[in-house]
Formats: structure tokens, sequence, C-alpha cells
């Protein structure tokens, strides 16, 4: 049986890909499928958490029981949603593919073919939700206990994926974070993850491949652990 140890704690999590329409049928999108925070979801529900979902566009997953969703659809809409749910939460978990550009306008028409070449595409910055989140819970603007950041890295020939991560939670001030390696049948997807947990207290927990609910599960520890410190 799973530990009850989430009782009388409220948490909010964001999953799946943010669309950014360019039109009122294209936009840009991610690979996204909403598994890891549908599985995070599911068992802080199971561990007696009072839970909200903040859905983007998702893989066809099924609600997870007693489990309050919300679906968005663009970064902005999620950011106003986050900033709004999150406040008075324990733990703020950002699961979610953020698109980080989005198209600079967006025309109320389809766009239509012609002969001309087409213009480049004019994109512009979406806003860092999570390190949103994280200044606006250091200023004591949102009343969220914990925040958690994921980061999907590959590595590259100078710097490994774990070494991203450091720096990325450095960047993003974040409580935890999540390091997932991208490719080889992980991350996007697929049903299993590995990794690493990062504190922002130093600590490094390397998460062993397995079942996005077996990473879910050791967030929770973590998350609980850190919970009953404060
Ligand atoms: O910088 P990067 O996109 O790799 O960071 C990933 C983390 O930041 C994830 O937790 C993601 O949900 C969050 N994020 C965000 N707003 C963005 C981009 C990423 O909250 N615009």
């Amino acid at each position: 049986a799973l530990p009850r140890d989430l009782e009388g704690r409220r948490v909010v999590i964001s999953a799946g890909g943010t669309r950014e329409p360019l039109d009122p049928v294209r936009y840009l999108g991610n690979r996204s499928s909403g598994r890891q925070g549908y599985a995070l979801a599911r068992v802080a529900a199971h561990r007696g958490a009072d839970v909200t979902l903040v859905a983007a566009h998702t893989a066809d997953l099924a609600d997870p029981a007693g489990v309050r969703v919300i679906r968005v659809g663009t970064a902005e809409e999620l950011r106003s949603v986050m900033l709004a749910e999150s406040d008075g939460a324990d733990a703020v978990v950002m699961a979610a593919a953020v698109a980080d550009f989005r198209p600079v306008s967006q025309v109320g028409h389809k766009i239509k073919k012609t002969d001309q070449d087409p213009e480049p595409l004019a994109l512009t910055r979406n806003p860092d939700i999570l390190a949103e989140l994280v200044e606006a819970r250091n200023a004591d603007k949102l009343a969220a206990s914990l925040i958690v950041g994921f980061a999907a890295e590959t590595g590259d020939p100078t710097t490994s994926a774990l070494e991203h991560g450091r720096a990325k939670l450095a960047r993003k001030g974040c409580d935890l974070l999540v390091v997932n390696t991208v490719g080889d049948g992980q991350a996007f997807e697929v049903e299993d993850n590995s990794g690493w947990l990062l504190g922002g207290d130093g600590t490094e927990q390397p998460i062993p491949f397995g079942a996005k609910s077996r990473l879910a599960a050791t967030l929770w520890d973590a998350v609980t652990r850190q919970l009953s410190q404060q």
C-alpha cells in the first residue's frame, strides 16, 4: 500500500506541451505526451494530496481519478493558471514542456499559399513560468512552499546532461530539479525515464531507468521530506 504521506497537502502540477497558434489551423508545438505529469498527479492523489493538474496538449490520457484537471493551450494561458493555482499550494511541479517562443502575431484566418516565397516566421519569447513562480515566491507574493522544475537534457561534446542540469537549477532557483536524459527510449512519448534529482541544497540523487510512476514516487518522497523540514 502507498503511504498517505501527502494527506492535507495541496499540490499543483503542469503537464503536456503548449501549442502556440500561427492561425486557426496551425501551431508551433512539441513532442511532450504529458505522461510524466499525469504519473505525478496519479501518485500524489494516491498518497492523499489535493491535486490540481494543469494540462496543456497531451497524448490521449485518461484524467487521473480524484484529480482536478484544468486544460490550457498556450504558454500564456498556462502561466496565468499556474500563478493563480499555485497561491497557497504546498508544492508546485512544472512538468510541462513550455514553448520558449511563440509567433509574434496570430492571424485570424487561415494563411493562404501563394506563389511568393514565404516571409520568415517572426517569433517572440514566452515568459519563463518556472522562474516567475520562484521569483514571486521569493518576493512573498506567492504562498507556494516548494517549487519543482524538470529539465530534459541530452548533453553535448563538452557538457554532460547532469552538468546542464546543475546549471539550470542554479539559474532557475527552484528547490528541486528533475534532470531527464533525453533519447534512447527515454523522456518523450514513452513510458520510461531516468536521470537525477537535484536539490537546491546541493543534494544529488540518481534516478534509475524505470517507469514514470517510479520517478513520481521518488519525487514525492523528496517533496514530503523537504516539506516536513520547513
Ligand atoms: O529552460 P528549460 O525550458 O529547459 O526549463 C525547463 C523547466 O522550466 C521545466 O520545468 C519547464 O516546465 C519550465 N519552463 C517554464 N517556462 C518556460 C520554459 C520552461 O516554466 N517558458
